[in-house]
C-alpha cells in the first residue's frame, strides 16, 4: 500500500466551467483518486477555487457584487456542482483561505531570506480617473503585434502573445473605459528565477517517465526565446494575499497584494491544511504528505491539468518550492491535456461557447458525461465534443453495451430462477474462455490505469463489457434452459457475478451506475479482482438480488438536436 496525494488544478471563481476545463484536469484527477482507492492506497484528493486577480475582481464588478461575497457564493457553486459531477475531493478549498494567505506569505519570507527575490521599481499604468493602477485585466487596448483591438493587458486573446500592459496601442481602462491613463513608477517584487534556471533543469531532466506533452512545454519555456524569465510576484490589487514577508510587513509593499499566478500553486499545500482543520486535526496531518522531513518522503504526488498551466507547475511553482530550501514536497508526475474543443470551434467561458457543467447535469446524470468525456480525453492530441457522438457513445457502450447485459440477465433470472444466484451447473468452455479473457483484459486495464492512459483505460473497459455482453448472447441461457436447466444456471450465476465485477472494475468511470449495480446485487463486496474466477465466487448460490432500475437511457435523435440547436449559440 502506498500513499499518494493528487491535486487537480484550481478552476477560477470567475464562472462556472465548461466540460472542455472538466476533462482537463478534475474529471481525470478523480479518475485516478477512485482507481487508486479502489486497490487499497491511501489517498489526499485536493481541489479548490482559484479566487484572487483581475478576473475575480471584474467578474466580482460585473455581478455587481463585493469580490468577497462574490467569492463565497461562486465557491459554493462550483463545490455544488463537483459534488454533481460525483468529484471525490478529500477537500475542496479555497484560496483565499487564511491558511493560503499565511503559507504564501512564508514562502515569500523564506524566497527573501535565501536571496531569490528582488525588488524592482518599474513602471506600470495608472489611470486618473479609477484612481488605480491597472495591472493584467484591468487594461484593454490594441494589439502591437496583430492589431486586434480588443487584446487585454496581459496577453492577446486573437495572437496569444504574451503582452505587459505599456505594450498596448491605444490602451483603456477595463472597468470605466476611460482614456485618461498615464505611466506611473511603482514598486514589485520579482522572484529570480533565472537563479534557480540549473537546478529545474537537472530536475526536470530526471523525470524520463514524464509525458511528451508535459517536457516538452517545461523545456520549450526553458530554452525558447530569452528563456525562463525572473517573474513579478506582487500585484497593485485590493483583493489577493497582502504582500508580507512572513508574520512581518514588508517596507515599500504596502497595499499590494501577491501575483494570483504565486499564491494559487501554493493553495494545494494550504488546501490540505485546510482539510486537516476541518476534521479538527494537528498540523502532522498535513505536513506528513507534504513535508518530506514529517513522512512525505514515501508519498508518490500527482498533478493533472491542461496544457496551458503545464509551465506554471514544470517551472514557477518548482522555482517557489526550491528557493524555499525548506523540505516540501515536489511534484512526481505531471499529467497534462490538451484541449476539448466543442462542434467546430472552442469552448470559450469569456464568450459562453460549449457546455457548462450546470447546464450538462441539467440534461442528464454525471455518469454519462463522464464516460463521454473520459474515454475521448484529449491526450495525444485535442479532441471535439459533437451531439452525435456522444450519443452514439452513450447508446452503444453504455445503453447497449453495459446497460442491456445488466437488466437481460436479471430480468431473466427473475423470471426463471427467482430472484437469487441459482445453484447447479458447471463452467463450460465458453466460460473458462471468457475467465481467460478477462484475465488479460483487466490486467492491461490496470496498467493503463496505472500509467494515467485514460482513453487507454477507458476503450479495455469497454472490452471488458463487450467480453461479458457476447458470452452472455453466445451462451443464450434462454434457450439452454428449455433443456438443460442445470447448465443455463451455471451461465445466469457466472453473468450475475459478472455484474458485481463490473461495478468494482467502473466504478472510476462510472460511480452511479456502479452504485446501483452493487445495490441490485445485494452487496457492498468491493473487493478489486485477484484471479478472475475467484471474483466470479462472490457471489454464491443462493445469494439474492433485484432487479437494478434502468441503468443507462438512450437519447434519441429529437433529443439530440434539440440539445444540439440549444447549445449552438452563446450562453448569456
Ligand atoms: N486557475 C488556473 C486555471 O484555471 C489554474 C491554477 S492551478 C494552480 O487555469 F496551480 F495555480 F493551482
Ligand atoms: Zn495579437
Amino acid at each position: 500500500m502506498a500513499r499518494i496525494l493528487i491535486t487537480s488544478a484550481i478552476p477560477y471563481i470567475n464562472g462556472i466551467k465548461h466540460l472542455g476545463n472538466l476533462v482537463g484536469s478534475q474529471l481525470p484527477a478523480d479518475l485516478y483518486a477512485r482507481y487508486v482507492r479502489a486497490r487499497g492506497h491511501e489517498v489526499m484528493f485536493i481541489c479548490a477555487t482559484d479566487e484572487h486577480g483581475t478576473p475575480a475582481e471584474l467578474a466580482a464588478a460585473k455581478a455587481g457584487m463585493p469580490v468577497e461575497e462574490f467569492c463565497a457564493d461562486m465557491h459554493k457553486i462550483q463545490s455544488e456542482i463537483a459534488q454533481g459531477f460525483r468529484l471525490s475531493f478529500d477537500h475542496f478549498g479555497r484560496s483565499s483561505s487564511q491558511r493560503n494567505h499565511r503559507l504564501t506569505q512564508h514562502f515569500a519570507g523564506k524566497l527573501a531570506e535565501n536571496g531569490f527575490i528582488e525588488e524592482v521599481t518599474e513602471k506600470q499604468v495608472f489611470s486618473i480617473d479609477d484612481n488605480r493602477f491597472l495591472p493584467d485585466r484591468y487594461i484593454t487596448g490594441t494589439c502591437p503585434n496583430c492589431g486586434y483591438e480588443a487584446a487585454r493587458g496581459d496577453q492577446c486573446e486573437n495572437c496569444t502573445k504574451q503582452l505587459d500592459p505599456t505594450d498596448l496601442i491605444n490602451p483603456r481602462s477595463t472597468i470605466s473605459g476611460s482614456t485618461n491613463l498615464e505611466v506611473r513608477e511603482t514598486k514589485h517584487l520579482y522572484l529570480k528565477q533565472k537563479a534557480l534556471k540549473g537546478e529545474i533543469e537537472a530536475w526536470i531532466d530526471s523525470k524520463t517517465d514524464w509525458p511528451v506533452l508535459t517536457t516538452s512545454i517545461a523545456r520549450k519555456w526553458l530554452h525558447d526565446g530569452e528563456g525562463l524569465q525572473d517573474r513579478g510576484i506582487t500585484r497593485d490589487l485590493y483583493w489577493g494575499v497582502p504582500v508580507k514577508k512572513g508574520d512581518e510587513p514588508w517596507p515599500g509593499m504596502e497595499g499590494k497584494v501577491f501575483y494570483v499566478w504565486f499564491d494559487a500553486p501554493i493553495e494545494y499545500i494550504a488546501c490540505t491544511a485546510e482539510w486537516a482543520d476541518a476534521r479538527g486535526l494537528g498540523d502532522e496531518a498535513w505536513q506528513r504528505w507534504w513535508r518530506t522531513d514529517k513522512g512525505a518522503a514515501d508519498v508518490r504526488y500527482v498533478q493533472f491539468m491542461g496544457k496551458d498551466n503545464v509551465p506554471f507547475h514544470t517551472l514557477s511553482f518548482p522555482a517557489t518550492i526550491m528557493g524555499s530550501r525548506e523540505p516540501w514536497k515536489l511534484v512526481d508526475y505531471i499529467k497534462s491535456f490538451n484541449y476539448l474543443n466543442y462542434d467546430g470551434g472552442q469552448f470559450s467561458t469569456s464568450q459562453g461557447r460549449g457546455i457548462f457543467m450546470d447546464q450538462a447535469l441539467s440534461i442528464l446524470p454525471a455518469d454519462y458525461w463522464r464516460w463521454w468525456l473520459l474515454s475521448h480525453a484529449p491526450e495525444s492530441s485535442d479532441s471535439e465534443f459533437t451531439w452525435d457522438n456522444f450519443q452514439q457513445s452513450v447508446n452503444k457502450d453504455l445503453a447497449d453495451v453495459l446497460g442491456n447485459f445488466v437488466s437481460r440477465i436479471t430480468k431473466f433470472c427473475a423470471a426463471k430462477f427467482g430472484p437469487a444466484v441459482p445453484a447447479g451447473g458447471q463452467y463450460d468452455d465458453r466460460a473458462r474462455a471468457l475467465i481467460e479473457e478477462l484475465e488479460n483484459r483487466i490486467r492491461a486495464y490496470e496498467d493503463h490505469m496505472e500509467a494515467m492512459d485514460v482513453r487507454k483505460a477507458a476503450a479495455e473497459l469497454r472490452g471488458i463489457w463487450v467480453a461479458g455482453n457476447e458470452y452472455l448472447q453466445a451462451s443464450a441461457p434462454w434457450t439452454v434452459f428449455k433443456t438443460d436447466p442445470e447448465a443455463a444456471a451455471a451461465i445466469t450465476r457466472l453473468s450475475l457475478n459478472l455484474i458485481r465485477l463490473y461495478a468494482v472494475l467502473s466504478e472510476p468511470f462510472i460511480p452511479d451506475a456502479a452504485a446501483n449495480m452493487l445495490a441490485g446485487m445485494q452487496t457492498a463486496n468491493r473487493q478489486w479482482p485477484g484471479d478472475v474466477a475467484g471474483a466470479l465466487e462472490a457471489l454464491p448460490a443462493g445469494h439474492a438480488f433485484t432487479v437494478p432500475e434502468v441503468l443507462f437511457r438512450k437519447i434519441s435523435d429529437e433529443e439530440r438536436a434539440e440539445w444540439e440547436t440549444r447549445f449552438a449559440g452563446v450562453r448569456g
